[in-house]
């Protein structure tokens, strides 16, 4: 697949502008496995000693990929806690994110195949991206900032067979999501680590086991006072709770005010409230990828949304989350319509 058309442009603009692999003791470092992240076979991605497994509350979709996230401190360092924001990793910190696609969605334990690690190193002034691909024997992972297409078939959730040429990014193109010239972490907060996790010894909130460990300090709220993003999944919540976490993983590191999709002021990140901004009513800016819908939502309608329209194409210039998905989430697609349909018809001005 293509990336749409604007990003294949700026694509070509940043090209060759970090060709780079990381470094060790000023030695550059060619496979996974140097980084010394993982103990035993590497494939099995066992955290080495000052490597802490994390999952999130709403992550963001990958052509149903199976990911394990990791955070790798130097010794004697740790995170420091923000209260709304992105914890502050210390420098010379790595964090670590597994894409793999399992055999049989439906059963795990019939193996997985890892395509692609990615990896956001804090130096001094910043972040800095790296990409690894996973060799054909699932030895180790090769450092490559060109990035790679990789034929995968598997069975999803439903059964069926689906193959696709997986795509990852190139390292240039971290920025259209991580943030412009200056990438940085977007899962790794408060509200999203705010759940329980199992490290082996029985479930335990992830927050509290990073504290314990000394890998996380600063102002921790009490477990009644932390910020929790909710699961999308979670049908305790109400519709419009849950589609607004969905969005602001899967949408919102592009369409907010600084984002990749500010132009289209369509802001999908968890801190835009206004109803207008988020697209209720709001006339389409890009009316030539919108299928001809005149709003990006029309309450009651998602067959007349704009938005709608753009999660269920496969057109590469028109499919949303822009970037390089291959499949539609399902499941993302029929909890944004369903929430489109409960809006009450007929409310926009005419
Ligand atoms: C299409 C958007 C998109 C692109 C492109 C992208 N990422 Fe991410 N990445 C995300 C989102 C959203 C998260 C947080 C949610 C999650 O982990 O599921 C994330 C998480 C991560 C994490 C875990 C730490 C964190 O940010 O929370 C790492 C490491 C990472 N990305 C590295 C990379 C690298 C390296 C590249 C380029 C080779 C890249 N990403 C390209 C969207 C993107
Ligand atoms: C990698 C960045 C990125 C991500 C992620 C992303 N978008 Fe977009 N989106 C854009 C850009 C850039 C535009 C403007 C260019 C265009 O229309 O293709 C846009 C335009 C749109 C438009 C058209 C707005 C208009 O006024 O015409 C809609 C609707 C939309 N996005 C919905 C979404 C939804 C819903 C998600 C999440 C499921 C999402 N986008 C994720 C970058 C992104």
């Amino acid at each position: 697949m293509r990336a749409p058309l604007l990003i294949a442009s700026i694509a070509w603009a940043l090209q060759a502008c970090n060709t780079d692999c990381p470094t060790v003791n000023g030695q550059p470092v060619h496979l996974l496995s140097e980084l010394k992240a993982f103990d035993g076979a590497l494939k099995d991605q066992r955290p080495a000693a000052g490597v802490y497994p994390y999952s999130l509350q709403a992550p963001f979709f990958t052509d149903y990929t199976h990911k394990q996230r990791f955070i790798q401190l130097p010794s004697g360092t740790h995170l420091t806690f923000s209260a709304d924001g992105v914890f502050d990793l210390p420098i010379g910190a790595r964090i670590f994110k597994t894409f793999g696609h399992y055999a049989d969605q439906a059963d795990p334990t019939k193996g997985e195949t890892l395509h692609e690690t990615r990896v956001l190193e804090r130096v001094g002034n910043g972040y800095v991206p790296y990409l690894f691909i996973w060799k054909d024997d699932q030895s180790d992972a090769e450092c490559r900032p060109g990035g790679a297409s990789l034929p995968s078939t598997f069975f999803d959730a439903t059964g069926a067979s689906v193959s696709i040429n997986y795509q990852t990014p190139n390292v240039d193109q971290c920025q259209f999501c991580h943030g412009y010239y200056d990438p940085k972490p977007l899962g790794v907060k408060g509200r999203q680590l705010n759940h329980v996790n199992d490290y082996g010894a029985g479930p335990v909130n992830q927050l509290d086991y990073l504290v314990a460990q000394g890998a996380l300090q600063g102002e921790v709220p009490a477990p009644e006072n932390r910020p929790t993003q909710l699961d999308p999944t979670d049908v305790t919540g109400t519709l419009d709770e849950r589609v607004r976490s969905y969005q602001d993983t899967n949408c919102g590191m592009c369409h907010n005010p600084k984002g990749l999709a500010r132009v289209t002021g369509l802001y999908l990140n968890l801190e835009a409230t206004d109803p207008f901004a988020r697209g209720i009513c709001r006339p389409v800016v890009a009316y030539l990828r919108s299928g001809g819908f005149q709003r990006v939502i029309e309450p009651g309608r998602p067959e007349l949304s704009a938005m709608s329209f753009r999660l269920s194409s496969m057109d590469p210039d028109i499919h949303m989350p822009a970037g390089f998905n291959q499949l539609i989430d399902r499941d993302g697609v029929q909890l944004i319509d369903g929430w489109i349909q409960s809006l009450p018809e007929g409310t926009c001005p005419r």
